[in-house]
Formats: C-alpha cells, structure tokens, sequence
C-alpha cells in the first residue's frame, strides 16, 4: 500500500488533468448532441419527407459505425478541407455528432411515450398542433428525456475515451504517459478504471436524486 501511495502522488496531477479534459469533452459532446440530437428529432417527427429521411439516414449511419472511425474521419477530414482544427475541437465535434444521433432517439421516444390522447384532447380545445407540442407534450417528454440524457452522459464519460487516438490528453492518453513514465503497465490501468468508476458512479448517483425530485412534483 506505501508503494502504491507514492506511485499516486507522483502520477496524480497527470490523472487529474485527464480527468479534466474527459469530463469537458463529454460535456461539451452532450451539449452539443443534445442541441443537435433535438433538430434530428425534430426532424423525424415531421411530416416533410426529406427532412425525415435525412434525419433518419444520418442516425443510423452514425449508430452503424465505430466511433472511433468517426473520429479519424473528423479529425483528418478537416484537414484534407484544409482547415486545422485542434485535436480537442476535432474531439469534441466527433463525440457531439456521435452522441447527437443517440440523443435524436432518446428525445423522439420521449416525445412519441407521451400519450396521443394528450394531442387530442389539447387540440379539441382549441390548440394549434405547435400550441400543443409546446405546452402539453414537450414539459411531459422533459421527464422522458431528461434522465435518459444524464444516462447519455455517462455513456460519453467512457465513450471519450476513443478520442485518446487523435492525441487527446485525456484520461486514457494520459495512462499511457503515466505507463511510459513508471516503466508499470498494469497499475496505470487498474487506476484509471477506479477514476472512470468514481466519476460515472457519483453522476449516476446525483441523477438518481434529480430524478426522485423531479418525479415528486
Ligand atoms: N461504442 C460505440 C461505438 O464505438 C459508440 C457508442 C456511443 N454511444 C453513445 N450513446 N453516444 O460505435
């Protein structure tokens, strides 16, 4: 045990400052994807045809490949467009287009689980179809979809850690700096998982909580 508390005061401030860049960077994915994952929603919903096709084409495509490709593809295809992006744009970018597909069907399945009735009954008195999405459907899906994004950032939290093979300094990047530097392969690993654990745990925890509130009123 002395030998491993040494070993953490040494490589501490290299996890810590990965912490910091995987925890942005699915913040910033989620973020993101959330705003995005909205439009695609939306946009399946829709009766326009098009709009629901591309919408439609674009979450499976994304669902239907690795991740990772989709991160060499946005990191190296803006270079091949000829702007430079950091890595760290390039990462978040991936992760936000990634997460936006994921988030699309968390948020038209929380939409669709609210009761048709609800529409009905709503347009009968009087309501606009937009009147209706807007004060009765949408505060009721919000209890759909809110705790299924927190569950989505959980996700990302361990899914960002693929973005480590553009060069990243994130959690894993930075096990890989601590491997190098403590000539140790196994022990790096086995503290980079109890980082990642505590960081989902305690998220998943205080969503719990949110969501206990949220369904008490
Ligand atoms: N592991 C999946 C892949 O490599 C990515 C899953 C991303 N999930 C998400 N909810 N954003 O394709």
């Amino acid at each position: 045990a002395e030998e491993e508390q040494s070993f953490l005061g040494k490589y501490l401030p290299y996890y810590l400052s990965g912490a910091g860049y995987t925890v942005f960077l699915a913040f910033i994915g989620v973020l993101f994807g959330a705003v995005f994952g909205g439009i695609l929603a939306l946009m399946k919903l829709a009766k326009n045809k098009f709009l629901k096709i591309i919408a439609t084409v674009y979450v499976e495509y994304v669902r239907g490949t690795p991740l990772l490709v989709q991160i060499f593809i946005v990191y190296f295809g803006t270079g091949v467009l000829g702007f430079d992006m950091s890595k760290l744009t390039a990462g978040c970018i991936a992760l936000a287009l990634n997460s936006a597909a994921y988030v699309a069907e968390i948020i038209r399945a929380g939409i669709n689980a609210v009761n048709k009735g609800q529409v009905e009954a709503a347009r009968s008195l009087g309501m606009s179809q937009a009147q209706a999405m807007r004060f009765i459907i949408l505060p009721q899906a919000v209890k759909n979809i809110l705790p299924a994004l927190g569950n989505e950032f959980v996700t990302v939290i361990k899914e960002s850690s693929v973005v480590s093979v553009i060069g990243v300094s994130e959690l894993i990047f930075q096990t890989g700096v601590v491997q190098g530097a403590s000539f140790k392969p196994f022990i790096p690993y086995v503290i980079v998982s109890l980082i990642y654990f505590v960081l989902t745990f305690t998220i998943s925890r205080l969503l719990g909580v949110a969501e206990r509130r949220m369904a008490n009123d």
